[in-house]
């Protein structure tokens, strides 16, 4: 499946590091961080989802420098492009990219935005940023991202999102953040309905105002929110691979076939795919196996994706083209 284009609207920069890259890091930088990775390095080691957040964050402390993300960005679109990937929007983290200083932050977007340029031109596929908050670090720091996306919203910085803890706090806690990104003109989505229920979906529905959700998938738990997704036309960046990884479903049991029938906007993403042992391509094996998706299925999950993708419309044109050619 790897030749069929694909739109990928929910991967975390970080999170999609290759071990490789951060072992080379670990190594110029003297830092040990040899407990972070699986027996044949290929991966990373963790327990559950609590311990996920711990691992990503200690691959993501040798990411210090704008170089350190230009590196980091070069390799992530390249193995994108390497499964049939022509899109894809990234969400980067102001606390990790200089720690939320508003100017430092523009120091890493501005490296990260010249290798997206350059990945644009040597691999063919189109990058935009939704900069996240995260939410096990609360709504005051979140604030503080926030004023760092406004203040670089524009045509590559396109959207505001929250991913972390989901256990933590309400959705309501950081409408301050989502408001301000609102009106600076960026486009919203969170993370809701993965660790939490239905009612975490709702919350960022009414209390945040999103327009997509980050994998929503337990809101199948809600026939009445299913109905109201499919009604008003809600996105899901579904992550199928990364929620069996971390044992929230298995595959033949995963809600995303009965979110589609039942009319929901679902998308396909992997989220962190060295974490979970993933890539798109996998992602679209495993779905054409289990729920025996056809190459049509896909083109049209595409399709929604680029419709509900945060870029302008010309750049979506040209993907609906592409994926139709
Ligand atoms: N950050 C990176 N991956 C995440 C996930 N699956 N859920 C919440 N936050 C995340
Ligand atoms: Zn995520």
């Amino acid at each position: 499946m790897s030749d069929l284009p694909k739109i990928e609207l929910h991967l975390h920069l970080e999170g999609a590091a290759p071990p490789d890259l951060v072992r080379a890091l670990a190594r110029e930088k003297s830092v040990d961080l040899s407990g972070l990775f699986d027996a044949d390095g290929g991966g990373y080691r963790y327990d559950g989802f609590l311990d996920f957040l711990r691992v990503y964050e200690g691959a993501t402390s040798v990411l210090r420098s704008p170089e350190d993300y230009a590196r980091l960005t070069r390799v992530v679109l390249e193995r994108s492009a390497e499964t049939g990937v022509i899109y894809t929007e990234a969400f980067l983290s102001p606390d990790f990219c200089g720690g939320r200083d508003p100017s430092a932050w523009r120091d890493y977007l501005a490296a990260i935005r010249e290798a997206a340029g350059t990945a644009r031109r040597d691999f063919g596929i189109d990058m935009r940023a939704i900069v996240t908050c995260i939410r096990h670090f609360g709504p005051d720091k979140a604030r503080e991202t926030a004023l760092c996306a406004a203040e670089t919203a524009g045509d590559f910085v396109t959207g505001f999102g929250m991913g972390g803890d989901e256990g933590r706090g309400r959705q309501g806690d950081f409408a301050y953040a989502f408001d301000m990104a609102r009106e600076a003109g960026l486009r919203l989505t969170t993370h809701a309905g993965e660790w939490a229920g239905p009612d975490s979906v709702r919350q960022a529905l009414d209390d945040l105002r999103v327009e997509r959700i980050g994998h929503g998938v337990r809101a199948v738990e809600d026939a009445a929110l299913v109905d109201r997704l499919a009604g008003d036309g809600i996105v899901l960046e579904v992550c199928p691979g990364s929620n069996v990884a971390l044992g929230l479903y298995r595959w033949a049991t995963h809600p995303i076939e009965t979110l589609r029938a039942a009319g929901v906007k679902v998308t396909v993403s992997t989220d962190d795919p060295p974490f979970f042992h993933t890539d798109m391509g996998h992602e679209y094996d495993r779905l054409a196996e289990t729920f025996g998706w056809d190459d049509d299925a896909f083109r049209e999950i595409a399709r929604v994706a680029a419709r509900a993708a945060f870029c302008d419309d010309r750049t979506r044109q040209e993907l609906l083209e592409r994926i139709d050619r």
